[in-house]
C-alpha cells in the first residue's frame, strides 16, 4: 500500500493512526477531514511532505470518489464521536457517520479499493457489572444512544457492500481510547483540565459505570495490523484488558495530581448511560498476533497528564465554552 486515504486523519485516533503508519511504512498518507470542533491540524504536525490534508467532508460523494480513486486503500475515522452531543443533537450523527459511510462504500466499490472501517465496542450495548461475558466479534449488536445506533447501522453498511458487491472491507470494533489529543469534551481530559485548573472532577451518576480503557498508540498498531493482514470481510475486536470504573479512574487522576482521591463531584447522570463494556480480542490475539504495548493504566494515565499539562495552549480555548455547554446540562 503506497498510498492510504485517511477519513477523520484530524481527529484524536486518525491522527495518532497517521503518525503511526508513517513510523511503520513508506506510504504517502492523506488525510480527508472536514476540520470539525474535535479536530486540530496541530495532531498532524511532524508528519512531514509523506502527509497531505484535504478539507472536506466525508459525504461530499465527487470529493470522495476523486480521492478514493487516487489511493490503495481506505482507513475510514471520520465520525461525530461523542455520545453527549449525540443525545442534544443526533443530526450530525446521522449525516456523518451513515451518509459519510455510505459515500465511502460507494467510493470503495466504484473503484475496487481496499476499506477498513472504523467502528466501536458501543453497537453492542452494554454488560452487567457482574456478568462474566465480555463482547466477541459474535456478539449481538444492541446500540443504546444516537451516536452507537449510527456507528451500528455504518457496520451493517459494510457488511453488506462486503456480501453484496465484494467490496474488499475489513471492521474493527474498539474500546475506550485514551493519550494525547483526545478533545477535552471526553471524560479523562475533561477529568485532567478540571483538576489542573482547580476545579472538581464530574462523575455522572455513582460513578459505577465499567468502561474498557486502551491507550490510542495501542488501536493504532491494531488498526495496522487489520489492514495489512486482517482477512476480507472480517471484523476484529479491539481491547487491552482495561476495565476500570468511574470513579477509579478519577481518583487516579486526583492522587496523580496531588489532590484527595475524594474530591470530585457526582453530577446528573446520561439518558440511557451504557454501565459497562468489556472487550474479549482473542480473534486478534491469536489471528494476527497483536499484543498492546500499554499494560500498565497508571502510566500511561501520568503520561497523558503530563501531555495535557505541556499542551494547555492547545485546549486552553476551549476549556470554558465545554464546561459552559455541561453546565447547562446540569453536568458542572
Ligand atoms: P474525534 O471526534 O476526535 O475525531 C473525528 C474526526 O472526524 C475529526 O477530525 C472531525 O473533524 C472528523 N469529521 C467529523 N465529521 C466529518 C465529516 N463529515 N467529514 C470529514 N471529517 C469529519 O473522534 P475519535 O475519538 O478520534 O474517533 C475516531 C473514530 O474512532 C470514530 O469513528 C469513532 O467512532 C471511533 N472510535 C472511537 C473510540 C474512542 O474511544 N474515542 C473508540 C472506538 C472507536
Ligand atoms: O467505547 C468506545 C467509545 O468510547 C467510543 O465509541 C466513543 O467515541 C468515545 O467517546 C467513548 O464513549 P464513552 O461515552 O464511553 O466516553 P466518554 O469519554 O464520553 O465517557 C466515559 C465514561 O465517563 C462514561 O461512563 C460517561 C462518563 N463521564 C463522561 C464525562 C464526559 C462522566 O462521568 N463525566 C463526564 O464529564
Amino acid at each position: 500500500m503506497r498510498r492510504i486515504l485517511v477519513t477523520g486523519g484530524a481527529g484524536f485516533i486518525g491522527s495518532n493512526f497517521v503518525h503511526h503508519a508513517l513510523g511503520a511504512s513508506d506510504a504517502a498518507v492523506t488525510v480527508l477531514d472536514k476540520l470539525t470542533y474535535a479536530a486540530s491540524r496541530e495532531s498532524l504536525d511532524g508528519g512531514g511532505d509523506r502527509v497531505e490534508l484535504v478539507v472536506g467532508d466525508v459525504a461530499d460523494q465527487p470529493l470522495v470518489e476523486k480521492l478514493v480513486a487516487e489511493h490503495d486503500a481506505v482507513v475510514h475515522f471520520a465520525a461525530e464521536s461523542h455520545n453527549d452531543n449525540s443525545l442534544s443533537e443526533p443530526g450530525p450523527f446521522i449525516q456523518t457517520n451513515l451518509v459519510g459511510t455510505f459515500c465511502v462504500l460507494e467510493a470503495c466499490r466504484k473503484h475496487d479499493v481496499r476499506l477498513h472501517h472504523i467502528s466501536t465496542d458501543e453497537v453492542y450495548g452494554d454488560l452487567e457489572l457482574d456478568d462474566p461475558a465480555r463482547f466477541t466479534e459474535t456478539t449481538a449488536y444492541n446500540p443504546s444512544s444516537p451516536y452507537s445506533a449510527a456507528k451500528a447501522g455504518s457496520d451493517h453498511l459494510v457488511r453488506a457492500w462486503v456480501r453484496s458487491f465484494g467490496v474488499r472491507a475489513t471492521i474493527s470494533n474498539c474500546s475506550n481510547n485514551y493519550g494525547p489529543w483526545q478533545h477535552i469534551e471526553k471524560f479523562i481530559p475533561r477529568q485532567i483540565t478540571n483538576v489542573l485548573d482547580g476545579d472538581r472532577p464530574k462523575v455522572y451518576g455513582s460513578g459505577a459505570n465499567v468502561r474498557d480503557w486502551i491507550h490510542v498508540a495501542d488501536h493504532s498498531s491494531a488498526v495496522w495490523e487489520i489492514l495489512q493482514r486482517g482477512r476480507i470481510g472480517e471484523t476484529y475486536l479491539i481491547g487491552a484488558d482495561g476495565e476500570r470504573d468511574n470513579l477509579d479512574v478519577v481518583r487516579q487522576i486526583l492522587t496523580a495530581l496531588g489532590r484527595a482521591s475524594d474530591d470530585y463531584d457526582l453530577v446528573t447522570d446520561r439518558a440511557g448511560h451504557d454501565l459497562r463494556y468489556a472487550i474479549d480480542a482473542t480473534k486478534l490475539q491469536t489471528e494476527l498476533g497483536w499484543q498492546p504495548a500499554y499494560r500498565d493504566f497508571a502510566r500511561g494515565l501520568a503520561q497523558t497528564i503530563d501531555w495535557y499539562r505541556a499542551h494547555e495552549s492547545w485546549w486552553r480555548p476551549h476549556k470554558a465554552a465545554v464546561e459552559a455547554g455541561y453546565a447547562a446540562k446540569g453536568q458542572a
